[in-house]
């Protein structure tokens, strides 16, 4: 009998992580709707019931799941039921997306190499909260975002991509946070199908 022809390489199976209102998650999810992008977002998990992203999901006809982390006794147990669900859904690569859980070494382990998030400032500096606020004090001229590889420090990771936007004259906290919301909105589906291609 003959050999089957080899199909096309299936598409990477993602799971977008999110724990607020999911505007990036879902400019993932609409990127990913072209069939020529290398993954399929095959679930988006929340780790609070009440995240507006969730509601954002299911009507783009995502699976979604809901772990929420105050149901568990720690970080590894919370973890833990945060992998059963990805395994369950077969998941190969991960997006954080407005995931506000430190994860831990054991977890990133898991998904080394496969795991990357989008921070709100133009990284090293500023890893962590308040970024905006610590841009404004400090006087920068320029504020941005950041794809990086998840490693276990915090906000750390290899850099993959970086959008630059201006701190405009009497921009506040939020306006600023407003404009680098916007530009990570077209920075991140692209750069994790960048991501993706380089290891697919
Ligand atoms: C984004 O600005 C993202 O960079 C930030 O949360 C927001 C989520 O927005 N992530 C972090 O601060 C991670 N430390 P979204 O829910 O509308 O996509």
């Amino acid at each position: 009998m003959a050999e089957p022809e080899p199909g096309p390489v299936g598409r990477v199976r993602l799971a977008i992580l999110i724990s607020g209102r999911g505007a990036n998650m879902e400019a993932i999810v609409r990127a990913a709707r072209d069939p020529a992008y290398p993954a399929e977002v095959a679930l988006v998990v929340s780790n609070r019931a009440d995240a507006p992203g969730l509601a954002r999901a299911e009507a783009l006809g995502v699976p979604t799941a809901v772990v929420p982390h105050r149901a568990f006794a720690g970080r590894e147990a919370f973890e833990a039921a945060l992998l059963s669900v990805l395994e369950a859904h077969r998941v190969e690569a991960v997006a954080l997306a407005g995931f506000m859980r430190v994860l831990t070494a054991g977890f990133v382990r898991r998904f080394e190499g496969r795991m990357v998030n989008i921070h709100p400032s133009l990284l090293p500096l500023y890893p962590g909260l308040d970024t905006h606020a610590r841009a404004l004090a400090a006087g920068d001229r320029e504020a941005g975002a950041t794809v990086h590889l998840v490693t276990a420090e915090l906000d750390s990771g290899p850099i993959l991509a970086q959008v630059r936007v201006p701190v405009l004259p009497g921009d506040t906290a939020e306006t600023l946070a407003a404009r680098v919301h916007a530009a990570e909105l077209a920075l991140y589906p692209g750069a994790i199908a960048d991501w993706i291609r380089s290891w697919r």
